[in-house]
């Protein structure tokens, strides 16, 4: 006997310009932009995996994502683009306000795209090294973030190359971000006592919720990967949100290696712009008044293929601008951002390889407001330094030398992100929770009727089995 599966094809039906509807308009944009934090076991305080979450929130929904509070993403996106930006344009925008304005339709709810999975489980299988930090209590109290950097040997005797880096949270409910580092000279220690903003050595991957692993560019051409020493410590700096006091964490940071003798490009972690840190003279933000901040580098030597850029200032940042000027005089933009965040840091890819000819200078600007208000009641002189109460103007680079065509490579994984985000049914198991027929009415019937299977993931398969 033999079953032939007919999927059925959704004819779209001729509705003339429909306010938009949850099953069809606001769903998607939810499931794709927020549910990685606003997932119900997320770090984000509120749910929006259903329909009643996303109606008895609609106005605040409406509200933080006119402002462009939500999703938090820092970079001016009309400066530059990079890879996983995750923004909404202003289409969206406006459905969602139409949507509120329309009175929150819930629309036909067949239509509903599959249910994202969010699981803290590894994509990239096995890791040739995997360090987990020792068992953590969150120490963030009701009102104060607790920021806490740990070092851990690496064990390696030689040097290795890596060819991808990956983390798992430990507990994805209080994981705000984690910042990995490799510190070569392996004499760094942990520091989960004085509010330690930034992990010590070479920053080399930022995770965040949402965070896809970093796989660097490889194909039969080139390879591309960062370095680690023999006898190197991993350094990962965490930063827990208040609120999760007593908490427990245990995060991974994984490493897949490139085979021995691999030829690998190898990508250089940089901080080109830095002031006030070592070697560079401490500066001084004095209080009651904004402090403009400036600094350059360069000209650099040779071309360079640059393929991240981390800004990072602590919390009297205000804004940050950074860009390079060609030896003929063209502007390269490489970020700006109009409203510093600490919370909401990363380390920014680039769509693609940007070269920076021999010879340009990286111009960096920015500046801190130290006047009085509500998170600063009595502004104080702020020195540089590492602690969350001092300042720091750093931005950091991941490039190396330039080659022809590096500015043709997508740094974008694709299908890491798309099996993340968009299909995520081909990555974890689905289970069939019920069949019904087509007015929803749980059925026993199998042959020959179109049927609705429905999946503990949400997703719905429309189909025939003819017989
Ligand atoms: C990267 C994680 C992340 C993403 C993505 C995200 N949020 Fe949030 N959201 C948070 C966190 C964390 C908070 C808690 C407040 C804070 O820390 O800023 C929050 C707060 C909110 C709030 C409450 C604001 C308030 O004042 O209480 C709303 C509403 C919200 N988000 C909606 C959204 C919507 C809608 C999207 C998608 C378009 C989205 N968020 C995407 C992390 C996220």
């Amino acid at each position: 006997m033999r079953n032939i599966t007919i999927l059925l094809l959704l004819f779209p039906l001729l509705i003339l310009a429909q306010s938009p509807n949850y099953s069809e308009d606001i769903a998607p944009i939810i499931y794709n932009k927020c549910l990685q934090c606003h997932n119900s076991g997320g770090m984000a305080p509120l749910s929006l995996e259903t329909y009643a979450d996303a109606i008895s929130n609609a106005g605040m929904i409406q509200h933080v994502t006119s402002t462009g509070e939500m999703p938090p993403w820092l970079p001016d996106t009309l400066f530059q683009h990079y890879s996983y930006e995750n923004t909404l344009n202003i289409d969206e925008i406006s459905t969602i306000l139409n949507w509120v304005l329309n009175g929150v339709p819930l629309g036909d709810t067949s239509l509903l795209p599959p249910f994202p999975s969010f699981s803290s489980s590894s994509n990239l299988g096995q890791a040739d090294l995997e360090i987990t930090i020792p068992l953590y209590s969150s120490n963030a109290s009701s009102n104060s973030d607790d920021y806490v950097c740990f070092s851990i040997p690496s064990g390696l005797f030689q040097d290795r190359q890596v060819k991808a880096i990956e983390v798992i949270p430990g507990n994805i409910e209080i994981v705000h971000h984690v910042l990995v580092g490799i510190d070569e000279y392996g004499s760094s220690s942990t520091s989960i006592t004085s509010n330690c903003m930034a992990p010590a050595g070479d920053q080399v991957y930022t995770y965040a919720p949402g965070s896809v692993p970093i796989v660097f560019p490889n194909d039969s051409l080139y390879k591309f990967g960062i370095e680690i020493p023999a006898n190197s410590n991993i350094t990962l700096g965490l930063h827990y949100p208040e609120g999760t006091f007593g908490q427990l964490d245990s995060t991974k940071v994984r490493f897949y290696f490139y085979p021995q003798n691999t030829n690998v490009r190898v990508i250089n972690t940089e901080y080109l712009i830095n002031e006030g840190l070592p070697p560079s003279p401490p500066f001084f933000i004095p209080p009651n008044q904004i402090t403009q901040m400036s600094s350059s580098y360069g000209p650099i030597i040779n071309d360079m293929s640059l393929m991240s850029i981390f800004p990072h200032m602590h919390l009297l940042g205000k804004d940050m601008l950074c860009y390079a000027v060609t030896p003929t005089n063209d502007t390269i933009n490489l970020i700006r951002i109009n409203n510093w965040d600490f919370e909401w840091q990363g380390a920014y890819l680039f769509k693609k390889f940007l070269k920076i000819p021999a010879g340009s200078i990286i111009y960096a600007s920015g500046s801190y407001d130290n006047t009085q208000s509500i998170t600063n009641p009595n502004p104080v002189l702020v020195q540089s330094g590492l602690n969350t109460q001092d300042e720091m103007f750093v931005f950091i680079f991941q490039f190396l030398d330039y080659q022809q065509g590096d500015e043709n490579i997508l740094l974008e994984n694709t299908s890491i992100s798309t099996d993340f985000f968009d299909f995520p049914n081909t990555l974890f198991n689905k289970n069939l929770l019920k069949i019904t027929n087509l007015l929803g009415q749980k059925t026993s019937e199998k042959y020959n009727k179109p049927l609705l299977y429905i999946y503990d993931d949400g997703s719905v398969e429309k189909k025939i089995i003819v017989k």
